[in-house]
């Protein structure tokens, strides 16, 4: 075999309620994943040495060099099996660059699933996981995929039967957001507002929402503790939340750490009328619909 392809999804966080601080500089979350059909792809090559190609819209933010969680992803994998390291990796992204939507994260997955198919390691998807989790808090849930709770960093996950397909539309923004800055700006609030941090706890309700397909019932239950911080780094995104509402979205939420938003629809009718509105308002540099749950990383 001298090529895998391999089509990672992107995520939103049904729910993401952030614990406090920890010593590790990381929060202890509960993290409720949901995987949507908006696809990475992320070809490897035989080749001598470790390359990097990305492909598709606002690609110049993305590192083509060891930097890119993808070639860390590569590196890691291949140290891990004790071989050399050499693959070219091709990327096309589709997924929004910084924008709360695991886009580096689903590269690094992918990655991890094409050089274990290419390099014919055989590695079980538990040892993947493990890798995952050494590379980022959301890389094991972009293998995973479908819809699964996420606790710790994120990277300790349960699997949650979703009954059904939810529709969604995203208002993808122009320029991204940094991770790491969003979780700062949420512990700055925090501290001026003199919140009281508790431990996070899974919401039942949505889980029951999730598990009997119905999104009336999810809409009103998403909940994302960094959108404050997002809202208060991107102060636009209030307007683009505020549309989502205006047109009947069932739920309007910031994805993750932002600046995508996520709006709930009722059908796929429902997303395609939400999306013209929304992209008629004017509230974002463009708009996509999409369904979930879908599958993780997967060979193609
Ligand atoms: O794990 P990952 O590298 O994706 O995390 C990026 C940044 O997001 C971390 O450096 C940290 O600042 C923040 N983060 C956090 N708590 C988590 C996950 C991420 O504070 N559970």
């Amino acid at each position: 075999m001298t090529s895998v392809k391999v089509r990672v999804p992107a995520k939103v966080n049904v729910q993401l309620s952030v614990g406090p601080l920890r010593d590790d500089g990381y929060h202890d979350l509960v993290n409720v994943f949901h995987a949507v059909s908006i696809f990475d792809e992320v070809v490897a090559e035989e080749s001598d040495s470790v390359t990097i190609r990305v492909e598709g819209h606002t690609v110049d933010q993305v590192p083509v060099n060891d930097d890119n969680l993808a070639v860390r992803a590569a590196r890691l994998l291949a140290r891990h099996a004790g071989r050399s390291p050499g693959v070219s990796l091709r990327i096309h992204k589709t997924i929004p660059v910084a924008g709360g939507m695991a886009g580096g994260s689903a590269d690094a997955a992918g990655a991890l699933v094409a050089c274990n198919e290419l390099w014919k390691l055989g590695l079980p998807m538990a040892d993947l996981m493990e890798l995952a989790a050494e590379l980022g808090s959301d890389v094991p849930f972009s293998l995973l995929g479908g819809t699964a709770v996420g606790t710790g960093r994120g990277e300790r996950l349960t699997e949650v039967e979703a009954g059904g397909t939810f529709h969604w539309v995203f208002a993808l923004a122009d320029g991204g957001l940094s991770t790491a800055k969003v979780y700062a700006e949420c512990d700055r609030i925090r501290q001026a507002t003199g919140e009281k941090v508790g431990w996070p706890a899974v919401n039942e309700d949505l889980l029951r929402a999730l598990r009997i397909g119905d999104p009336k019932a999810l809409g009103p239950e998403l909940s994302n503790d960094l959108q404050p911080a997002a809202l208060m780094l991107r102060s636009r995104l209030v307007r683009t939340l505020d549309a989502g509402r205006e047109h009947g979205a069932l739920g309007s939420i910031v994805s993750g750490s932002g600046p995508t938003c996520a709006f709930l629809a009722g059908s796929k009718e429902h997303a395609t009328d939400l999306a013209v509105s929304l992209k008629a308002a004017g509230v974002c540099r463009a708009v996509v619909t999409a369904e979930g749950p879908v599958p993780g990383a997967v060979v193609v």
